[in-house]
């Protein structure tokens, strides 16, 4: 088997960009959920997504992003509430390369993800708000067609056998 595509999604947004890596690659290829993801070992190439989950990579994510040896070559890609650019999603993309610390990381990707109503509503009522739901509104319709492009883009400028 040459690729595989796993993903955490609780909504389903980051299920949405996995499904767009998977359909993108050619040949021998799978797409999982994390919860059924098999050994990465079986495979050259692995794309993993998981959704920021107060600060975080999700806990799930964080599991299976401890798997990865050398031989791995592994493209991360993340959907968030919160802004593109923001110091907490880079934190949360560097946390997950931490985990993965012996892949070789060959690209990363991240988007804004819609957030349910009443995971905004439970956001604001803490105190203090987080930081990202300043950002969550615009996150409304992610990820959208652009993203998809976007992320698609990037995958072909990859140096990699496809
Ligand atoms: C419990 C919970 C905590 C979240 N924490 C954050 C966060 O810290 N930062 C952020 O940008 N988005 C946060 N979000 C928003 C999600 O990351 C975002 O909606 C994501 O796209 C969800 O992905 P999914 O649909 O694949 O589950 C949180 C969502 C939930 C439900």
């Amino acid at each position: 088997m040459n690729y595989l595509v796993v993903y955490s999604s609780k909504s389903g947004n980051t299920k949405k960009l996995a499904q767009a890596i998977y359909d993108f690659l050619p040949g021998d290829k799978e797409l999982k959920p994390v919860q059924e993801a098999p050994d990465p070992s079986d495979f050259i190439f692995v794309a993993l997504g998981f959704w920021v989950k107060d600060g975080h990579p999700d806990p799930a994510a964080q599991e299976y992003l401890k798997r990865f040896n050398e031989d791995h070559q592994l493209f991360l890609f993340a959907t968030h509430g919160g802004a593109l650019k923001s110091e907490e999603v880079e934190q949360a993309m560097k946390e997950a390369k931490k985990l993965a610390h012996k892949a070789r990381i060959v690209g990363q990707f991240s988007c804004q993800g819609e957030v349910a109503p009443e995971v905004l509503e439970a956001a604001r009522s803490q105190q203090p708000p987080p930081d990202w739901i300043a950002a969550a509104e615009a996150a409304k319709g992610h990820p959208d067609q652009a993203d998809i492009d976007n992320l698609l883009h990037l995958l072909e400028a990859l140096d990699l056998p496809w």
